[in-house]
């Protein structure tokens, strides 16, 4: 298990931890069946590749839809050759036949499904403004896991997350399953806190851990500046610039691609940061991530705070802890847009699901 924690924590740092296992690692350590949906697109390749690079997967399935930019079995040949011990399968679907009827073989068997598949934001639109065809196609994915892999963590990407995953997650409690198996991956918002703490205090990335809770949208992302050392050395005066940097990450990567996508390699980064924290905790290495999942941590019935990820999943979901009179100003904002965006979540349960 130290070598899984090793693998972890130097995957998320370090381009040299690269590099292949041992021969006799493989056949042993390999037990895991992971699935990414919208696994021919910008964040789905990239993704793809970084989870097929944990040694512990043993089959990825790449799925996407049969008009998609790059065939999802042109994406597993070409990951099929990386000198690793994952087979990756590729899963085309017609999107006008519902999900279910067309994923058994590529979830049945899954332990963690990641769902990058949706449309991206484009300038001047809010990711809420993507609900309407993106909770389709979630409810698809979703629909088809509460059937072949019930058991397995379904990390949903596809925005609007703070609306998507209240849907997802009723849409599991009425089919009778663990509502927690659904989780927000809001991971992005935390590597993107680490990187402007650590351009600010010149301090390395790899030392800085700064959580963020609430959720993935504007003024509910909520960096908690004060519960890391080295954030809570900034000057008062500098925090508020570095929050909003921070709320507005996501838009200022889709204003430079300039209406060609959003972030993708930074989210597949992020995703596979989390996949491997999933996957390490299903191993037995108990993990913790922020994540925006089912909580009563507040009042709201939805909510990012740190989560710790075991051998099923979502263990313990954490208090927010301290913290500081700026921050208590910003929880009471980030509350009141969150509660509006669940809402969006569980009416279109009410009448979808
Ligand atoms: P993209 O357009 O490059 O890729 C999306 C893929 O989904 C495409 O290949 C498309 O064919 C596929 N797809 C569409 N319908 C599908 C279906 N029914 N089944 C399977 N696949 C389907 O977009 P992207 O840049 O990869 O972004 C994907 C989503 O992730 C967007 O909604 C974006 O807003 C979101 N995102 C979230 C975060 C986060 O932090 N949670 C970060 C970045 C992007
Ligand atoms: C992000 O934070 O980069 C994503 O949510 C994509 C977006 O639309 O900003």
């Amino acid at each position: 298990m130290a070598s899984l924690r090793v693998l972890g924590r130097t995957f998320h740092r370090a381009a040299g931890s690269f590099a292949r296992p041992a021969a006799a690692a493989f056949s042993s350590s390999a037990q895991f069946k992971v699935c990414i949906n919208g696994g021919a697109g910008g964040i789905g390749q990239p993704l793809t590749m970084l989870m097929a690079m944990n040694e512990t997967v043993k089959e990825v399935s790449v799925q996407d839809v049969t008009m998609a930019a790059v065939p999802p079995s042109g994406v597993a040949a070409d990951l099929g050759h990386l000198e690793f011990p994952s087979k990756v399968v590729g899963y085309a679907t017609d999107p006008s036949v519902p999900a279910v009827e067309q994923l058994e073989a590529c979830l049945t068997g899954c332990n963690l499904v990641l769902i990058p598949a949706g449309m991206p934001r484009k300038p001047g639109m809010t990711r809420d403004d993507l609900f309407n065809v993106n909770a389709g196609i979630a409810k698809g994915v979703v629909e088809a896991c509460a059937k072949f892999c019930p058991d397995a963590v379904v990390g949903l990407i596809v925005n609007p997350v703070n609306s998507i995953v209240p849907a997802m997650a009723e849409l599991y409690k009425k089919k009778g399953l663990d509502p927690l198996k659904i989780v927000g991956v809001t991971t992005l918002d935390i590597v993107r806190a680490n990187k402007f703490v650590a351009e600010i205090t010149g301090k390395s990335p790899k030392d800085i851990e700064v959580p963020v809770i609430g959720g993935h949208a504007g003024v509910t992302i909520m960096p908690v500046f004060s519960q890391d050392p080295i954030s809570a050395t900034i000057s008062a005066d500098k925090i508020p610039a570095l929050d909003k940097r921070t709320q507005d990450g996501g838009t200022e990567v889709v204003e430079a691609k300039a209406g060609k996508g959003s972030a993708t390699l930074s989210m597949a980064y992020s995703g596979a940061r989390f996949g491997n924290k999933v996957l390490a905790g299903l191993a037995g290495t108990p993990t913790d991530e922020c994540a925006y999942v089912a909580s009563s941590v507040t009042e709201l019935p939805y909510f990012s705070s740190k989560v710790t990820f075991g051998k099923t999943g979502v263990e313990k979901i954490h208090d927010i802890g301290t913290l500081n009179s700026y921050e208590q100003g910003r929880l009471k904002e980030a509350m009141d847009q969150l509660k509006t965006e669940i809402d969006k979540g569980l009416d279109y349960a009410k009448s979808n699901c």
